[in-house]
């Protein structure tokens, strides 16, 4: 019986995973496609490195044609991360006709348009389920099992690296700073870990999920993104005093057939859904018109959860193959939504301030907030050190432009001697 051909682009974390896992499922796996599945040939960077016992050397290759214009192979598995030379390759893949999965969600975030475009006009399938949120399946039901509902909002902890630390700075009580060094010893967090704590990395996610969620493309340029560097152990004892927790979330919503996509920590309820997502976990909830509320949760990250979303992505594409059924519609941008800019959002928020520990001090940051229709719905006050006090302020739903405005009188006011922070809060689950 003839195989299909599967020719990998990288040999990591990811391409070892996806090696394991078509050895280990290997039967399944045939009796899913109706055919043996191969690994043909394996392009890395460095032959001599060592490598897993279950990797075969004899098909690595440090020369990409080997891969990409090898007529044994028709699934071509990007694992190599980047995106220059990923990008390239895959172009030059499609063009030989070579069907692609990527767990890339660079790749997928910045050239996605140019990819699913030229996968369309070479007639083959571009799969990515893995570029977002690891082994949860998440793209696969957006795009399918749940294509009959119109999404109202797609909410995410996509990133398990800043989700560690909030959850360490909750449970513990540290410090930002102790707390990402953790992270580093452990490994949950690069050298360099600003993609992550930035939301950069979590925005490249939002951007690609809500691109499919509203039918419409979202790149990581519409995307407002806000990090978690700024929280700190004192927020997070006044979210616990208002019953939340603090976590970075992905959001991305329609309103009036305007759409909206953003990165940012939020105050959330303790319960809701996401609240309970702990750790490196990530999850992603889904609001649809007919089937309510959904969340998807699990590991986003490491080798054998996102071999899992790869090489269910390859059995598919197998499929496919073995049925020769023409690719399925690949890109599902098919409709222009205006983006709106984070001015123009609405959302309640915690604002936390160091005042004059005086009277009438309130009643002045009261009236600037009334002059640009802000008002607020509660408000905790506490002696800090001798002369000082915590301000903290929960407000309504208001207008991110007229919050701003009115911040930026706030903090001219003699007894606002800093404004800490300002984080927005989720109501509704
Ligand atoms: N790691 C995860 O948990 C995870 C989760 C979801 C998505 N992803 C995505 O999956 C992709 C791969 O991640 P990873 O963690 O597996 O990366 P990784 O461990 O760094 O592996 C990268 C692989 O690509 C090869 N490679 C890199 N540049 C190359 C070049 N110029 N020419 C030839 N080979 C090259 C490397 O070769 P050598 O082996 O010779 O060094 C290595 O085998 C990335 O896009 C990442 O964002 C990763």
């Amino acid at each position: 019986m003839a195989h299909i051909g599967i020719g990998l682009l990288g040999c990591g974390t990811v391409g070892t995973g996806v090696v394991r896992l078509l050895q280990q499922n290997k039967q399944k796996h045939e009796n899913f496609t109706g055919r043996p599945l191969r690994v043909e040939k394996i392009l890395v960077s460095n032959m001599d490195k060592e490598r897993a016992e279950i990797i075969d050397r004899t098909i690595l290759t440090t020369d990409p044609d080997e891969v990409l214009k090898n007529p044994d192979i028709d699934i071509v598995v990007e694992v190599m991360g980047g995106t220059g030379l990923a990008k390239e390759y895959v172009l030059r893949a499609l063009n030989e006709k070579k069907n692609i999965v990527t767990a890339n969600k660079d790749l997928m975030a910045m050239a996605g348009e140019e990819l699913f475009s030229s996968a369309a006009k070479n007639d083959v399938d571009l799969m990515f389920e893995a570029s977002v949120a690891g082994g949860i399946p998440i793209i696969s039901p957006l795009k399918n099992a749940l294509a009959s509902n119109k999404i109202n909002k797609v909410m995410g902890i996509i990133n398990g690296t800043t989700n560690f630390i909030l959850t360490k700075m909750y449970k513990d009580g540290s410090d930002f700073s102790e707390v990402l060094a953790l992270a580093q010893e452990k490994g949950y967090a690069e050298t360099d870990p600003t993609a992550d704590i930035e939301g950069l990395d979590a925005a490249r996610k939002i951007a690609i999920l809500a691109s499919i969620a509203f039918n419409t493309r979202v790149t990581l340029d519409d995307v407002y993104v806000e990090g978690i560097t700024k929280i700190s152990s004192r927020d997070i004892e006044y979210a616990k005093e208002l019953n939340c927790t603090i976590k970075l979330v992905g959001l991305a919503q329609e309103t009036n057939g305007q759409v909206e996509a953003r990165v940012h920590p939020v105050l959330l309820p303790l319960y809701h859904p996401l609240a309970k997502v702990d750790d490196v976990y990530n999850a992603v909830y889904v609001e649809g018109d007919a089937v309510g509320d959904v969340m998807f949760q699990g590991l986003g990250a490491g080798e054998m959860p996102t071999a899992s979303a790869v090489v269910g992505d390859i059995l598919q594409v197998g499929k496919n193959i073995v049925k020769n059924v023409s690719p399925r519609d690949n890109c599902s941008c098919y409709q222009k939504k205006e983006i709106i800019g984070i001015e123009d959002t609405f959302d309640k928020y915690f604002i936390r301030m160091t005042v004059a520990d005086r009277p009438g001090v309130l009643a002045q940051i009261a009236g600037l907030f009334g002059d640009n229709d802000v008002s607020i719905d509660s408000v905790i006050q506490k002696k800090y050190c001798e002369g000082k006090a915590d301000l903290v302020l929960i407000t309504e739903k208001v207008q991110d432009r007229n919050l701003k405005k009115a911040i930026e009188q706030i903090k001219g006011l003699e007894p606002v001697y800093a404004l800490e922070n300002l984080i927005r809060v989720e109501k509704e689950s």
